[in-house]
């Protein structure tokens, strides 16, 4: 394998396309975003990197508390326009349908298969973006997208970014924590 250097980007070949959801002055707004992950197990925590100018910014601000909502790949569209559009030029609420759970301040977009209520317990400034870490306070999933009382990748369908591209989840190769086992009996 030959290697080329690139220079330093924030780079992290594949994401997910996310909808965080926060209220801004009392409503609704959903912005895209692919710069978020798993933070903590126990507690258990989630994170993702927002730009400050962001009119979502101003509502995690404002309440302390976010969603993060997944949606499938038949919400590209919607998914999209909330990446394209700022809450500040255009009112978004209606985009999606939302409701509360225990976070009362946090909305929970409907449509989406699976809901991640949070509270922020911290907030860490990095430069044009600030890294939010919630702390997952509950989870809602559309009952037809479980297995085993767990989300179903393949029922959640969710958009993988890429970046630049969204796709679909492809076919299963592996099995995790186990297909290394392979390895050792080699
Ligand atoms: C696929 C996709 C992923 C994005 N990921 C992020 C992200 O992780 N962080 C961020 O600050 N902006 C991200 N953006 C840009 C915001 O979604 C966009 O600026 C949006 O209009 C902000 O909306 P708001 O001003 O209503 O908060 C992304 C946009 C798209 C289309």
């Amino acid at each position: 394998m030959e290697k080329i250097t690139l220079g330093p980007m924030p780079y992290m070949g594949v994401m997910p396309t996310l909808l965080v959801g926060a209220n801004v002055k009392g409503t609704p707004n959903y912005m895209a975003a692919a710069w978020a992950t798993v933070a903590c197990m126990a507690p258990p925590m989630v994170c993702v990197a927002i730009n400050k100018e962001r009119y979502t910014a101003q509502g995690i601000e404002e309440n302390g508390t976010f969603s993060l909502n997944i949606p499938s790949v038949h919400q590209a569209v919607e998914t999209d326009h909330c990446g394209l559009v700022s809450g500040a030029k255009e009112d978004k609420s209606g985009v999606f349908t939302s409701f509360y759970g225990k976070l009362e301040t946090a909305p929970l977009a409907g449509e989406c298969p699976v809901n991640i209520e949070c509270r922020v317990f911290q907030s860490v400034d990095l430069g044009s973006h600030r890294l939010y870490i919630g702390e997952v306070v509950e989870i809602h999933a559309d009952k037809a997208c479980l297995t085993d009382g767990k989300p179903d990748i393949t029922k959640v369908n969710p958009i993988v970014y890429g970046p630049g591209t969204y796709f679909g989840v492809g076919s299963q190769v592996e099995r995790a924590f186990s297909a290394g086992l392979k390895y050792r009996k080699e």
